[in-house]
Formats: structure tokens, C-alpha cells, sequence
């Protein structure tokens, strides 16, 4: 076994630390929309923010292992690294900048709202279409990533690969960022 191998296994192992944490803070996602009480809610963002924290240790673990693999085998012109390149810095912005903010707006909102029945503003906030889609266009961006990896295709190929999953993982956000139904009908007829 050589040291190359032995990179291109710690740059999977990262990939796989960054899939596990995303789908622990999707999870955490479906239930602060579904809480009906600060009980219910605070569990899960307090789950996602210590998840959160793997976030960092994925992306630096993918970025230094893929720079060895590449200085090894590969040359910094090769189109699907650069586009990936380019991909993994859109990822490590949006989580923190997007993501990250709105999360941390629902949690003042859920801190605000104190003990008991969520309020409107942290039930809205818990369907935020930035937060969810940044949640979910991510880990799309990451999946059009491992394509390139697998296949690495022409400039062209590589950014449809990326632009599909990022368009896939919003799409899948969106109808989450709607009122649940039964919400809809309590509001549009409190008496019920
Ligand atoms: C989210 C970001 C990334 C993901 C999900 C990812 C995923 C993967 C996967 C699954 C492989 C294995 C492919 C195979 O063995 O056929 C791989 C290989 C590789 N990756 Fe990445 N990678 C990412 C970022 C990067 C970056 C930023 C670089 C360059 C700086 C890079 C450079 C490479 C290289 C050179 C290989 C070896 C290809 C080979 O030997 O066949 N990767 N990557």
C-alpha cells in the first residue's frame, strides 16, 4: 500500500465525517419544524450545533488530502479538481454565511420565545428558505462533487455536475420551507 492510497482513504474518510454531520443537522432540520414546544425544539439545535462543528474538520480534511493527491498525480489545471476546487469553496461559504446565520436567528428566536408553545417568529424561522435550502443544496454540491471525483469529466460536464446537485438539493429544501398544512388551518380557522 502506498501513500497515495493511504490519502485517497483519509480524503473519503473526510467526505464521510461531512455526510455523516449533514445528515445529523437535516434530521435536527425535520424535527425544529415539527416542534410545537421549546421541549421539543431545544434538543435538536442543540444536536445540530455540536454536529456542526464536523463541518470544518471535513473541509479542511477534503481540501489538504485532495491537494496531496493532486500534487502527487494530478496538476492544478486539471478541470474537474478546479471546478471541484471552486465547488468545495461555494460549500465552505454557504454553510457558515447562509446556513449558519439563519441558524443561529432560529436559536435567539427559540431563546426569545422562552418555555412553552412556539410563537410564530421561531415557527417561521425553523422553515427559513435560506436555512433549508443552504442545508440541503450543500450536501447536493458535495454528491455532483463525488461525480467529478469518479468520473472526471470536461470544464463543461464538471460545473452541470456541480450546478444539478446544488439544483436538487434546493428543489428538495423547498416545499419544506411552506407551512405544514395542519398550521395552515389553525391559522386560517383559529377555532379549530
Ligand atoms: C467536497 C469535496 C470533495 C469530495 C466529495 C471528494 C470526493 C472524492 C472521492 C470520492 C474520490 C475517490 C475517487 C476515485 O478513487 O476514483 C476523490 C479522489 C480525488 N480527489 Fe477529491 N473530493 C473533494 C474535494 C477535492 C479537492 C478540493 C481536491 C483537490 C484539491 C480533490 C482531489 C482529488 C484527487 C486528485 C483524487 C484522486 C483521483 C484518483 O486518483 O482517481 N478532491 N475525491
Amino acid at each position: 500500500m502506498d501513500t497515495y492510497r493511504t490519502v485517497l482513504y483519509l480524503h473519503v474518510l473526510s467526505l464521510l465525517v461531512g455526510i455523516g454531520a449533514a445528515t445529523v443537522v437535516g434530521v435536527c432540520l425535520f424535527r425544529l419544524r415539527a416542534a410545537q414546544t421549546l421541549a421539543d425544539a431545544l434538543p435538536w439545535g442543540m444536536l445540530a450545533s455540536k454536529a456542526e462543528r464536523a463541518f470544518p474538520v471535513a473541509i479542511l480534511g477534503l481540501f489538504s488530502t485532495g491537494a496531496y493527491l493532486t500534487s502527487d498525480a494530478w496538476t492544478w489545471s486539471t478541470p474537474w479538481i478546479d471546478v471541484s476546487i471552486v465547488a468545495l469553496v461555494i460549500v465552505a461559504l454557504q454553510g457558515p454565511l447562509v446556513a449558519g446565520l439563519r441558524a443561529k436567528a432560529l436559536e435567539h428566536a427559540l431563546i426569545d420565545n422562552g418555555p412553552g408553545p412556539l410563537g410564530d417568529r421561531a415557527r417561521g424561522l425553523a422553515r427559513d428558505p435560506a436555512l433549508w435550502v443552504a442545508t440541503f443544496a450543500n450536501p447536493g454540491i458535495v454528491l455532483g462533487i463525488v461525480w467529478n471525483m469518479l468520473n472526471k469529466p470536461s470544464t463543461a460536464q464538471a460545473i452541470a455536475a456541480v450546478v444539478v446537485g446544488y439544483a436538487v438539493g434546493a428543489a428538495g429544501a423547498l416545499p419544506f420551507t411552506r407551512k405544514q398544512a395542519i398550521e395552515a388551518h389553525a391559522v386560517a380557522d383559529p377555532t379549530a
